[in-house]
């Protein structure tokens, strides 16, 4: 039976949240105040080391997705734990060289690098640039021309590939803005191999976020595999890697995750084929069930036959119940975890002025009345990187627990860092 009040049939609260001690997550509370995200460094290095370990046998390096959260201090921790990092910005850029990596030891991945992005790229030798599209290839052309610097390209295919997960986190289907579609993909590699600046070192994909079955990353490799022999037909000798990119998915609530071993069997093959090293862009596998949002209870309230617990996290805070009906499980800190069923299940909703900022639904939630703490579980990734000040509303702060000591790693914005950068009166532009 569910004791997290998400309605599934999977035990989960026995394991507590995080495997923390209640009496520690109300300290937490209380000193730090709500909302606040809490990390588990111990699950993090649990689910580095089981990936590393599943891919022990094959050549591999993991490019951490840093937009699934991209604090300084888990970015720490996992560069000590040898993992390089995926970024998709220059704002992640300069995370990621702020947090020490090497810049071989990151991917610059996304649809859009502006030259202006590409060119402190250059500048500062990422390891890989994985290009979306013939205009981003002309736009770094003229970057490492003007600068006379060497990069090192790959080539994000769209491999046509349909997953079953929620449409905004599809990725690999024909028709949608990621990727070269396969049919460019040697054209494009004929007009790398052009430049003297540009160096054609991987082919890639990525499918999607949140895959739960392995056949559509096997389905990918192979199609990769298949571009991968046609470009070394047509004289391309250069690649040294192939990247499968991100994707795998979590359990959580009734959600199953990507069984790791299929995985591995999935992708495996077209490294072992090809002697290409295997690339891979994790996000939410490293950090998802590594945090959970910790929000108290305000108020409780009927309205319309349904009963409301009206709590301090909103949509603004953890945007995924709302954005893509994610259904996060929700439990009640210290509460007695004695069989739910009995009890009237709840809204728990944000204080925000939308009918969509909710963090679960009908959920039958034990001990709930003001003042409780629940745990919103599965929210390490894409949680606090995806919050937002909607309602003026200063984000939440961030924890990490390790092992005996717990840490402040990001402090709760204040009221004025919310207009710290604008103006009163306008600044005029007098040359406009
Ligand atoms: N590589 C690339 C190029 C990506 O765009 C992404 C995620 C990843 C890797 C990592 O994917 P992951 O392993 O975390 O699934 N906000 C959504 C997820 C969007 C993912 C976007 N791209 C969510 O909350 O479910």
């Amino acid at each position: 039976m569910c004791l997290r009040g998400c309605g599934c049939d999977r035990s989960g609260v026995g394991q507590g949240v995080l495997g923390l001690r209640a009496a520690l997550l109300k300290r937490i509370a209380a000193h730090v105040g709500t909302p606040t995200y809490v990390y588990s460094a111990d699950l993090i290095r649990n689910e580095v080391r089981q990936l590393q370990g599943a891919l022990a046998r094959i050549p591999h390096s993991i490019f951490y997705s840093m937009k699934a959260n991209s604090n300084l201090s888990l970015l720490g921790l996992l560069r000590g734990l040898g993992v390089g990092v995926d970024i998709v910005s220059g704002g992640e850029l300069e995370r990621a060289l702020a947090a020490g990596f090497a810049p071989d030891d990151i991917v610059f991945s996304g649809v859009g690098k502006s030259p202006r992005e590409l060119e402190r790229a250059v500048e500062v030798g990422v390891g890989l640039i994985n290009l979306e599209s013939a205009g981003e290839l002309q736009s770094l052309r003229g970057v490492t021309e003007a600068m006379a610097r060497k990069a090192n390209v790959g080539v994000r295919v769209n491999p046509d590939v349909t997953i079953a997960t929620h449409p905004y986190t599809q990725t690999g289907a024909e028709g949608m803005k990621f990727g070269i579609p396969v049919d460019e993909v040697l054209d494009i590699a004929r007009d790398i191999a052009t430049s003297p600046y540009l160096h054609l070192a991987s082919i890639g994909m990525h499918l999607g976020s949140q895959i739960a079955a392995a056949h559509a990353y096997a389905e990918g490799a192979r199609k990769l595999g298949s571009l991968i022999a046609e470009l070394r037909g047509s004289g391309v000798d250069t690649l040294r890697s192939v990247d499968v990119g991100g994707g795998m998915a979590i359990p959580y609530g009734d959600r199953p995750g990507l069984p790791m071993r299929e995985f591995v069997e999935a992708v495996a093959p077209v490294a072992v084929e090809t002697g290409l090293t295997l690339l891979l862009e994790p996000g939410r596998l490293l950090v998802g069930n590594a945090g959970a949002l910790i929000t108290r209870v305000l108020y409780c309230k009927r309205s319309g036959g349904r009963t409301f617990a009206v709590v301090d996290a909103g949509m603004n805070d953890f945007m995924r119940p709302s954005y893509y009906q994610a259904e996060h499980p929700i439990s009640v800190i210290g509460a007695d975890d004695a069989a739910p069923d009995s009890l009237e299940p709840v809204d728990v909703v944000g204080p925000i002025c939308e009918t969509g900022d909710y963090l679960g639904l009908a959920r039958r939630l034990p001990g709930l009345k003001p003042g409780a703490l629940l745990a919103v579980h599965a929210a390490g990734a894409y949680g606090f990187s995806m919050s937002s000040t909607y309602n003026s509303r200063p984000r939440a702060a961030e924890v990490l627990v390790d092992g005996e000591r717990v840490g402040l790693i990001r402090a709760r914005e204040t009221i004025e860092d919310l207009w710290n950068r604008e103006e009163a009166e306008p600044q005029w532009l007098p040359s406009i």
